[in-house]
């Protein structure tokens, strides 16, 4: 639904969107979603952040090709094997599972692709590292369910992490992080499923519930 504009709204409903529709992307809209990623929190207000635009089909091919092998060797396996998480019956696991799939063999047909990097420079990549360019996938994502699109925050690439960003182009010293394929979604939007927070949420000492929850 374009124009949605309520934040609580926008967060509840964005569900990873992974079917999607292969109609062009108006720039303007794309512009918009990077513009929110370049709000974001990152750490020294340094933005070593470089976002890839990716449209050329030829390339999304190439690193689609990981991303499947990917899915055929862990994700696909893992998904048969695990439970569902909390929140979540098992038949709309299994209708993740099957949108899981679908994104695998459509990956290259999402019309437009950003790729969320940093510029690290000669710097080894630490658990901090993320935490500078993950607000601003955030953002994006957020910014592109306002405006009607489907996205979803994928980083199986980076099982094949060496020859996916090969296939990028990305020149050394740079890593990428995500890649959010972009579209029109073929679904609605929907709420997202996840556990209660009475579970998740403690107050003063590990283990004590919380007394602010209310669901
Ligand atoms: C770090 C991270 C990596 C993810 N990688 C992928 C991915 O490679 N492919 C994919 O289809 N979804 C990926 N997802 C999306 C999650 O599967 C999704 O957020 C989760 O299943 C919850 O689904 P929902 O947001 O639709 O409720 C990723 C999410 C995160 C946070």
């Amino acid at each position: 639904m374009p124009g949605d504009t309520d934040l609580f709204e926008i967060m509840q409903t964005m569900r990873a969107m992974r079917r999607l529709k292969p109609d062009p992307v108006p720039d303007e809209l794309i512009g918009k979603i990077l513009q929110a990623g370049a709000c974001a929190p990152n750490g020294g207000n340094t933005q070593r952040w470089r976002f890839l635009v990716i449209k050329d089909s030829q390339i999304k091919r190439a690193v689609q090709v990981h991303y499947k092998r990917a899915f055929d060797e862990v994700i696909g396996p893992r998904y048969l094997n695990s439970a569902p998480p909390p929140g979540v019956s098992r038949e709309r696991y299994n209708r993740q599972h099957a949108a899981v799939e679908y994104l695998t063999n459509h990956f290259h047909e999402a019309p437009v692709w950003i790729v969320a990097c940093l510029e690290e420079g000669t710097a080894t990549p630490t658990r901090g590292s993320g935490a500078s360019i993950y607000p601003a996938v955030q953002n994006m994502l957020l910014a592109a369910r306002a405006l009607g699109l489907g996205a979803t925050l994928t980083t199986r690439h980076l099982l094949y992490e060496k020859e996916s960003e090969a296939a990028l182009g990305l020149p050394p010293g740079v890593h990428s992080y995500a890649i959010l394929p972009i579209g029109y979604p073929m679904g609605k939007f929907g709420p997202v499923g996840r556990g209660p927070l009475a579970d998740i949420v403690y107050q003063d000492r590990w283990g004590n519930p919380y007394r602010g929850v209310k669901e």
